[in-house]
């Protein structure tokens, strides 16, 4: 439990300041005027956060050697910000790859990934010459050198093998065990096989391994663990065929903290430390010499905790008990929000906990412990289970939830067609919406006009 104590400031972007008056201030705007002016459920995101994030891997890394995973958080601003810091992109179905190449994002710097991508995806990444596709079974393997007999250029591909490693997180983001829908299995024997076919096979060229463990990891002796699998992979294909792999891809997870209890995760620079470390004992110690490149894609870690989400208290429910005289035991006290799953579906979907607190409060004491509801119709739909909040809380009030820049507003829907809410980008003060709210007119903008009232058309009419 985090306890009364104002918000920690370690859990928002590193420009957030309280003024005199004890606001929050991010990217130099005042926090709750943004929600006065570009309403409520709202992303706010501090590029300079963004830009520093992205930095930090490209020192530890090489920004040639680092990718920004665009399912944690994509729009053009944020695919264009990626290619201004030069990282690389990787992009997991035709839609992310879409948006990016749409930005202006070179398709050279960019890796197609999907465990079970279409004929139309493989050609966009062919045709376009992105710079890799991660392969991830051996039916994708025949369907591109099929695509390649129909005269699209041979791909560069990394294969994605699955080390047999525990990544200690939630199941439904561990990918690392064998027991995975993603990859290739190490421990089979599939990963290899699939290796030496793509060495002989005229259709592509074999770059090197991919694995990805998992997401939201702390425990950086995983990410060892499987350098040491896939470095024995690499050694056990050279001694096989003669081929040399110039990469291998650790893929991303590093974990974020969400809560003050969770500040003394790994930062960025210790997990380049860590990692290149691990990764030289591991290639040395399976005869790989000279190493191949270390590549990682990071997502949450760059994206969370440069956003935040602002809400408007709408509704205050405090249960009676049975005699009506006070406040019942063992139940929660609901504060609702204007948002909820719709716009973070983390807690419904992993339990993931979050803290809330008032901006334009952000320096008082939270003695008070409530339940942030959102406004969707479940029960389930909980933004944070007994949060601490001032006592004072009212009816109007802006609420926020700090490190949801991160499958947040990527993982949004409309359910119970509530419109999904603008993405705002802060810097130096100034404000610039880089994602419009949704209105009403885009929730039917997809239907299929129906002529006069009651005017159901079947198919035959
Ligand atoms: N690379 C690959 C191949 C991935 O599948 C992922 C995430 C990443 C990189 C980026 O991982 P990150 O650095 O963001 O942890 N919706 C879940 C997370 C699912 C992650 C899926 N893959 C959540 O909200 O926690």
């Amino acid at each position: 439990m985090t306890g009364t104590a104002p918000i920690d400031l370690g859990l928002l972007p590193r420009s957030a300041r309280l003024d005199d008056a004890g606001r929050l201030i991010v990217g130099g705007c005042d926090v709750e005027e943004l929600a006065d002016v570009f309403g409520t459920p709202l992303y706010v995101y501090d590029e300079g956060e963004l830009r520093a994030r992205c930095g930090e891997y490209a020192e530890a890394f090489g920004a040639d050697n680092v990718s920004y995973a665009s399912k944690a958080f994509l729009c053009t601003a944020m695919a264009r910000l990626v290619a201004q810091e030069g990282l690389q992109l990787e992009v997991a179905s035709g839609g992310e790859a879409f948006v990016a190449r749409r930005a202006g994002f070179p398709a050279a710097r960019m890796a197609m990934h999907g465990n079970n991508k279409s004929d139309a995806e493989l050609r966009v990444a062919l045709t376009e010459g992105f710079g890799r596709v991660v392969v991830d079974s051996f039916d994708e393997l025949a369907r591109i050198e099929r695509l390649v007999a129909d005269g699209c250029p041979a791909p560069t591909v990394l294969l994605r093998v699955t080390p047999g490693v525990e990544a200690h997180t939630h199941e439904y983001i561990a990918t690392g065990a064998d027991d995975s829908k993603f990859g290739l299995t190490v421990s089979s024997g599939a990963a290899r096989e699939a290796a030496l076919h793509v060495v002989k096979s005229g259709a592509m060229h074999l770059a090197g391994f991919h694995c990805h463990i998992g997401s939201q990891i702390f425990a950086l002796e995983s990410y060892v663990l499987a350098a040491e699998v896939v470095a024995r992979l690499a050694a056990e294909v050279r001694d096989a065929t003669g081929h040399r792999v110039e990469e291998l891809n650790l893929g991303g997870g590093l974990a974020v903290p969400y809560t003050a209890d969770d500040l003394d995760a790994p930062s960025i620079t210790e997990f380049g430390v860590a990692l290149r470390e691990g990764f030289a004992h591991a290639c040395a110690a399976a005869g790989l010499d000279p190493a191949p490149r270390l590549c990682v894609e990071a997502g949450r870690s760059i994206a969370a905790p440069s956003g935040l989400t602002l809400y408007t208290v709408g509704t205050i429910k405090e249960i009676r008990s049975a005699d009506g005289l006070g406040r019942a035991a063992g139940v929660h006290t609901y504060v609702a929000v204007d948002g909820g799953m719709g716009d973070n579906l983390r807690p419904a979907l992993y339990s993931a906990g979050y803290e809330a607190f008032l901006p334009a409060r952000a320096a008082e004491e939270r003695p008070f412990v409530a339940t942030v509801a959102g406004r969707h119709c479940e029960q389930g739909d909980l933004l944070v289970t007994d949060a601490q909040l001032p006592a004072d809380v009212q009816l109007g009030d802006v609420l926020a939830t700090p490190v949801t820049g991160a499958y947040g507003h990527s993982m949004a829907s409309t359910y119970n067609q509530m419109p999904r809410p603008a993405v705002v980008f802060v810097h130096e003060g100034r404000a610039r919406v880089v994602v419009r709210r949704e209105t009403y007119d885009d929730l039917v903008a997809r239907d299929a006009r129906l002529d006069g009232v009651g005017g159901d058309r079947h198919e035959g009419d």
